[in-house]
């Protein structure tokens, strides 16, 4: 039988933006088991919640202090087990975030860790002697040196993101252990897979050699993080080897699957592709996030990962996620609406960012109510991310309808149009647009689970390609250009959905006559 992760669509949530069920300002699990209805209308097989754990929430959430509880936030480990109880009775899985790289400072195995040089966590984390100046070169994402002295020891431990974030120690065969037991406390309760976090940060140099300089680096332009090459402290080969022990942790569930945070070009992602067998894994493909506006570029870019993976892998494609500008901000919204079409109507797994099938703009935040560490550290170079993790604007109630009390952050200021209720009536909107792709990936086997191939066109500013399953065989036509295109392609058949919305009434298409309105769309069903 073909397995539900093989195409399921994957909607992600940041619980604290998505639904405020009891009126303190932050969204939490309760309002999202409320809002299943709308996620099951909207036609998604799977949900992924950014972490809800007991945390100080300095990087909001992903500061964990204890691995196997919620943050009471966001509500009880009994609000959880029923949001999975309500997902499953609505044929929706559970994807969670699960944070290896690093805990809170506050976790109780830091505070032993850093508490005597011979305690026996002392070693579950990243501690060097303090010579006299920082053990190496090595940087922190967020800002600064990645080493922290520690006063009460006088050593100095590693933190890849903020100093509140300190790394664990994947060599020792304890944290290993004790990591994977994490997992196996939550699939215990029944979630369906892990997004997981940062692993390319897990490994580090045992000589702690220092970075190489990049020679590329652009003062004032680029992230002061990129003045060194991450060689010794990023993306080491042992990533690998233990993904692969992660796999077998789930292997001892079934049905389960894993996606890991990894922005990287296509030839670096295949290999963590491939790391399962059964293949119950598979890297993010981040890359259309930052792909030149061509429509020439994406095509080869699928044809590249369509080349290198076979049916039996699963390809997965993001346009936005909470630490990233959103799309309809980064290409405009009818460039979001056609690589929405593009990405519903792919091969795999497509990740659908909370409040992008609304087309959510980024929300300017003025500097006094920035919340993200990053912005804070590194003010006014734009890496804050507050903007795109505004609440989720259900209706043109006060608050966006998102809460009765004012939010952690605000609402943008076109919340009144752009909203759930006002584009649910609405049959050209974009959430209308999400909701008949959806449907279209369940019902029609091509679209579900049939194999891809390009179009050959001699017209570069359109991308066109077919999915065949059985005896159905699907073409989509996109056009990347603000001009008016004509096709000429052969073929006749029904318009299955168009970045318009879906066609008033069945209607038929010839190819060859079809002129494409700027960012159009189209999906037709050869007859
Ligand atoms: C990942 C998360 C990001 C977080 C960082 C540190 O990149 O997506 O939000 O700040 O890891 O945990």
């Amino acid at each position: 039988m073909e397995k539900w992760y093989r195409n399921a669509a994957v909607y992600q949530i940041y619980p604290r933006s998505f639904y405020d069920s009891n009126g303190d300002g932050i969204g939490d699990l309760a309002g999202i088991t409320e809002k299943l209805p709308y996620i099951k209308d909207l036609g998604a097989s799977a949900i992924w919640l950014s972490p809800f754990y007991p945390s100080p929430m300095i990087d909001f959430g992903y500061d964990v202090c204890n691995y196997n509880d919620v943050d009471p936030i966001f509500g009880t480990i009994a609000d959880f087990d029923g949001l999975v109880a309500a997902a499953h009775e609505s044929d929706i899985r559970v994807f969670i975030d699960y944070i290896p790289n690093h805990t809170s400072h506050l976790h109780p195995w830091f505070i032993e860790s850093r508490s005597s040089k011979n305690n026996p966590k002392r070693d579950w984390y990243i501690w060097k002697e303090n010579e006299g100046e920082v053990p190496n070169n090595w940087l922190s994402v967020f800002g600064g040196s990645g080493w922290e002295l520690d006063p009460i020891t006088d050593c100095y431990y590693f933190h890849s993101f903020l100093k509140e974030q300190p790394d664990l120690n994947w060599r020792n065969p304890q944290v290993q252990n004790a990591m994977k037991n994490v997992l196996r406390f939550w699939l215990d309760r029944g979630v369906d897979g892990f997004r997981i976090d940062a692993i390319y940060f897990m490994y580090k140099d045992p000589e702690f050699r220092d970075n190489p300089l990049n020679p590329n680096y652009q003062p004032g332009i680029m992230d002061p993080y990129q003045t060194h090459l991450h060689t010794y402290s990023f993306g080491l080969p042992e990533t690998l080897d233990m993904l692969k022990e992660f796999c077998d942790v789930l292997g001892e569930y079934k049905d389960t699957f894993m996606v890991s945070e990894v922005y990287a070009p296509v030839p670096d992602l295949i290999p963590f592709f491939k790391i399962c067998s059964p293949r119950i894994h598979s890297p993010f493909n981040m890359n259309l996030i930052s792909m030149p506006w061509d429509a020439v570029c994406y095509r080869e870019h699928i044809e590249e990962i369509e080349e290198n993976l076979t049916m039996e892998d699963t390809p997965n494609y993001v346009l936005g996620n909470h630490d990233r500008s959103r799309v309809a901000t980064r290409l405009g919204p009818s460039r979001a609406r056609l690589l929405a079409f593009l990405q519903l109507t792919l091969r795999g797994m497509p990740f659908i960012y909370y409040g992008d099938e609304i087309g959510m703009e980024d929300v300017p935040i003025k500097s006094e109510d920035a919340q993200d560490p990053w912005e804070k550290n590194v003010p006014g170079m734009g890496f804050g991310r507050d903007p795109a993790r505004t609440p989720m604007q259900w209706s043109a109630k006060k608050f966006a309808g998102f809460s009765s009390a004012k939010p952690w952050l605000p609402i943008a200021e076109n919340y009144v149009e752009r909203n759930v209720e006002a584009e649910s009536k609405d049959a050209s909107s974009m959430l209308n647009v999400y909701k008949t792709l959806l449907k279209a990936r369940k019902d029609l086997p091509a679209l579900h689970h049939g194999a891809y191939s390009s179009i050959t066109t001699d017209n570069h500013a359109l991308y066109a390609f077919e999915r065949v399953a059985e005896e159905e065989k699907l073409i989509i036509i996109l056009n990347f250009s603000d001009q008016e295109q004509p096709v000429h392609l052969l073929g006749i058949g029904e318009v299955i959905a168009t970045t318009d919305g879906r066609p008033a009434e069945t209607t038929t298409t010839d190819l060859n006559s079809l002129v494409l309105q700027p960012f159009e769309g189209y999906l037709v069903r050869l007859s």
